[in-house]
């Protein structure tokens, strides 16, 4: 194998080399060799975030993490005019926090995600005021109490998707403008559910399931526009964690808690914090690799879900449809000849024909295998 990796990859870190292969171009002579994790791939220094939804729950949760990973600011854009309690003292400390690795500022806008205009205006006073905009998690979202499929207003549907898809949407747009402004490339994460892949049996939630649906494909879907501008979109699934959002239901039916809890390997609930990982991966050089690029991360992960369930989300956008000559007409399934079994299993993860493809996006068989596919196993 040639060890000269760029010529294969195109680029490499603008730090240097690192990992294996830094330690192959070393030399026993050099100075000692530094760690660069942390120091780098893992490091926001000197980066600059929007993070919607950010007054309180997971939206603050997660631009603390981006302070503590080291960005420079962190622009926490929310309805309130004013940022409530929790978040002025979530400033304070992380103001007082020693060795963050940069000035860490968090800093507070109003704004409305569901107003086009004033986000991208956020998004320009953020890069006005920055010089960059490197990084953004669109986390605002809305919940609303159980209401019947059949008797759904449509007002209250289009509220939530106003918020949780329109939102979404102009808020990545707010902070995408930017990245192509100041040409440094960047992640947006957007933040969806795991309400948009599964359906809370015993829970009322159309619009809400539905909204999250669209943002997974809404990630997909910029993900493949964005790339070539090396701007990286991915989602973020988290399972039920304890916010104000869901104590809403939690503090007044006190049943839900222990439900919500076995639905999980883990038996229990989220905590906001268990998302400062994931998401410092998410928008740091730690995750550029395309070969990680299915625009979708499920926080069960996190907590030692079935893995295999991540792979599923975005098969359809990873799985290439492999070229046909023209004139040609698709090929036909091929007949079972005794060494069937492992040729059933390449058609499902390289479906050749119109049924292999329609097999690969239903049967959960077939998913499951595209997903062991995809890790290489077969
Ligand atoms: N908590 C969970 O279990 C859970 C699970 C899966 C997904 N999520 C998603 O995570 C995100 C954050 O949820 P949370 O649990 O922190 O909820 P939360 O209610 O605590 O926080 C949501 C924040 O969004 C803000 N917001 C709502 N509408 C807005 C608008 N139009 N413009 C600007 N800001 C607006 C709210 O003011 C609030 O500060 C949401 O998108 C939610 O759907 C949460």
């Amino acid at each position: 194998m040639n060890t000269d990796t760029q010529s294969k990859t195109g680029e490499q870190p603008s730090y240097g080399p690192i990992g294996v292969t830094a330690a192959l171009h070393a030399s026993p002579s050099d100075p000692a060799p530094k760690p660069t994790l942390f120091a780098h791939e893992f490091s926001l220094a000197d980066r600059v975030a929007l993070v919607s939804g950010a007054n309180r729950g997971l939206g603050l949760e997660m631009a603390l993490a981006l302070i503590e990973a080291g960005a420079r600011a962190v622009y926490c854009v929310d309805l309130a005019k004013e940022p409530g309690e929790e978040w002025t003292k979530v400033k304070e400390f992380a103001g007082r926090m020693q060795g963050k690795g940069g000035e860490g500022r968090l800093e507070y806008l109003s704004a409305n995600v569901t107003d086009q205009e004033a986000m991208w205006k956020v998004g320009e006073t953020i890069g006005d005021r920055e010089g960059r905009l490197d990084a953004c998690v669109a986390a605002a979202g809305v919940l609303k109490t159980h209401t019947d499929c059949l008797e759904y207003p449509a007002k209250q549907f289009q509220d939530v998707m106003a918020v949780n898809v329109n939102g979404v949407l102009f808020t990545a747009q707010a902070a995408g403008r930017q990245m192509v402004r100041f040409g440094n490339g960047g992640s947006i994460i957007l933040v969806a559910s795991m309400s948009g892949s599964i359906t809370n049996k015993d829970h009322a939630w159309v619009s809400y399931n539905s909204s999250k649906s669209a943002v997974l494909q809404m990630g997909r879907s910029m993900a493949c526009e964005l790339g070539p501008k090396k701007i990286r979109v991915n989602t973020l699934s988290p399972g039920h964690i304890y916010t104000t959002m869901t104590a809403a239901y939690i503090d007044t039916q006190p049943h839900l808690l222990g439900k919500w809890a076995s639905l999980n390997p883990m038996g229990r609930i989220g905590r906001p914090d268990e998302l400062r990982g994931v998401v410092t991966w998410l928008a740091s050089d730690a995750k550029t690799s395309p070969a990680l690029s299915r625009p979708s991360v499920r926080t069960q992960d996190v907590y030692g879900d079935i893995p295999v369930i991540t792979w599923l989300e975005s098969t359809s956008y990873f799985i290439p449809k492999p070229p046909r000559p023209v004139g040609r007409p698709e090929q036909t399934a091929p007949a079972d000849d005794g060494r069937g079994l492992r040729r059933s299993l390449g058609s499902l993860i390289h479906p050749q024909t119109a049924t292999e493809r329609r097999r690969m996006h239903t049967h959960p068989a077939a998913q499951m295998l595209t997903a062991i596919g995809s890790l290489g196993v077969l």
